[in-house]
């Protein structure tokens, strides 16, 4: 199952109005999103006017959409803003600025919002590379890369798994691991000091069975979604 599969079923089943993206780049999660108002978020957008203008026409919803010129950082840090009903985080693939994307946005939400994380499991171990940005990554010449960039995002996957009980957290085992984050309470319990989270590589990830992400088969999400 494709990101925007995903988030488009759960916007319609929460019959959402108000949808935040972070990181969009060429709008290719972006623009087929259908819902009453969207924001997307990016310091350097990567669609033509052109692109833009097909979208337009293709998808309604993109006419009214606000497309913010700026980091996420910048962007939370005018308040007051909008509240969101569903939020869809892909914007710097590092642990740090994801943790902070997703407790700004869980600043943001409407009760029982939904947050979906991208790049979540990557495909392998290079692509879990930790850097400061994509370029930071490139310039690594990491041997047996092959371009796809996750980064440490699923750190903050353990991370908020283990600091923060009120939250329901898991992973959706399709396009590169989805991140579903919400307020309640998660199904099983993960319990990493800061120490050890540190420590760990994404190596003990993949021989782990992927127990740290609280990893689901895509179909679960069809069981998810009758909880919300
Ligand atoms: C992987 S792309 C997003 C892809 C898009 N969501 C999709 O699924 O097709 C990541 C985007 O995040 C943007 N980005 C990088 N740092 C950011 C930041 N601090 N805040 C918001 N966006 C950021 C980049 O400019 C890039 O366009």
């Amino acid at each position: 199952m494709l990101r925007t599969d995903v988030i488009q079923k759960i916007i319609d089943k929460k019959k959402a109005t108000r949808y935040l993206e972070i990181g969009v780049n060429n709008g290719d999660s972006f623009f087929p999103i259908e819902i009453a108002h969207k924001v997307g978020v990016d310091p350097s957008f990567a669609f033509s006017p052109e692109r833009k203008l097909e979208w337009a026409a293709k998808n309604p919803c993109n006419v009214t959409a606000d497309y913010i010129d700026a980091t996420s950082d910048a962007f939370f840090a005018k308040q007051p803003i909008e509240k969101f009903d569903v939020a869809f985080i892909d914007g710097l693939h590092t642990y740090e600025q994801s943790l902070q994307d997703v407790l700004n946005t869980l600043d943001n939400l409407n009760e029982n919002g939904v947050i979906v994380m991208h790049d979540c499991k990557p495909p392998h171990v290079p692509a879990a590379l930790a850097a400061p940005s994509l370029q930071a990554a490139i310039d690594m010449d990491v041997p047996g890369w092959d371009g796809i960039w996750c980064g440490d995002v699923w750190k903050t996957i353990c991370h908020l798994r283990s600091t923060r009980k009120d939250l329901r957290v898991f992973t959706l085992d399709c396009d590169f691991g989805l991140g579903i984050v919400m307020k309640g309470k998660s199904d099983i319990d993960l319990n990493l000091t800061k120490e050890a989270l540190d420590q760990m590589t994404y190596a003990d990830v993949e021989n782990s069975d992927y127990s740290p992400l609280n990893l689901k088969n895509e179909n679960y999400l069809f069981e998810f979604l009758e909880t919300i």
